[in-house]
């Protein structure tokens, strides 16, 4: 089996002006599918090469050592973008409703205590990664961040809402600033979706 690259659901250019349209193209098209390749090109012919992905990283620390680096950099990086881009999407932004909205408020508090600590993560991680909202195992929810293409899935955790806050995110349209580029995204992240995710993942 081979994982393939997802279209985007949207137009490259349809985050606009939060996203810009070469970031999307780049990061789509040429990051990713960079992610996809080498994965793929890692677990041709092996064992396992039938599992699912989110197995696969469940159970990272049991891979053969020769390939347990390239499953997690390249098959994390594939799932988190697969990820990414269904999260997003024009016309979102704004505040989740129903189900998730009220697991949101009774963890953190409320929702702008929650996107204040989610924004912290993306903010303070150090160097490349991405920041998470996660469903812990018995269904409780969590924010945190985690360094380069790792997944939480590595965790056991199912994460709904995820931030690249590598630079190859953002750094054509806001270069240093990635605070700039955090508080943006809020703009098009698709709740729907992630409410969807929430409600599988429970
Ligand atoms: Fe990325």
């Amino acid at each position: 089996m081979s994982y393939s690259l997802p279209d985007l659901p949207y137009a490259y250019n349809a985050l606009e002006p939060y996203i810009d349209e070469q970031t999307m193209r780049l990061h789509h098209d040429k990051h990713h599918n960079a992610y996809l390749t080498k994965f793929n090109e890692a677990i041709a012919g092996k064992e396992f090469e039938r599992a699912p992905l989110a197995e696969l990283l469940g159970k990272i620390d049991t891979l053969p050592e020769a390939v347990r680096g390239v499953v997690r950099n390249h098959g994390g990086g594939y799932a988190n973008h697969c990820l990414f881009w269904e999260i997003m999407g024009p016309g979102a932004g704004g505040e989740p409703s129903g189900k998730l909205a009220d697991a949101i408020n009774s963890t953190f508090g409320g929702f702008a205590a929650f996107q204040e600590q989610f924004s912290n993560a993306a903010g303070t991680r150090f160097g490349s990664g991405w920041a998470w909202l996660v469903v812990k195992n018995g269904g409780s929810l969590a924010v945190y961040s985690t360094a380069n293409q790792d997944s939480p899935l590595m965790s056991g955790d199912t994460p709904i809402l995820g931030l690249d806050v590598w630079e190859h995110a953002y750094y054509l349209k806001y270069q240093n600033r990635r605070p700039e580029y955090v508080s943006a995204w809020w703009n098009v992240v698709n709740w729907d979706a992630v409410a969807e995710k929430f409600a599988q993942a429970k």
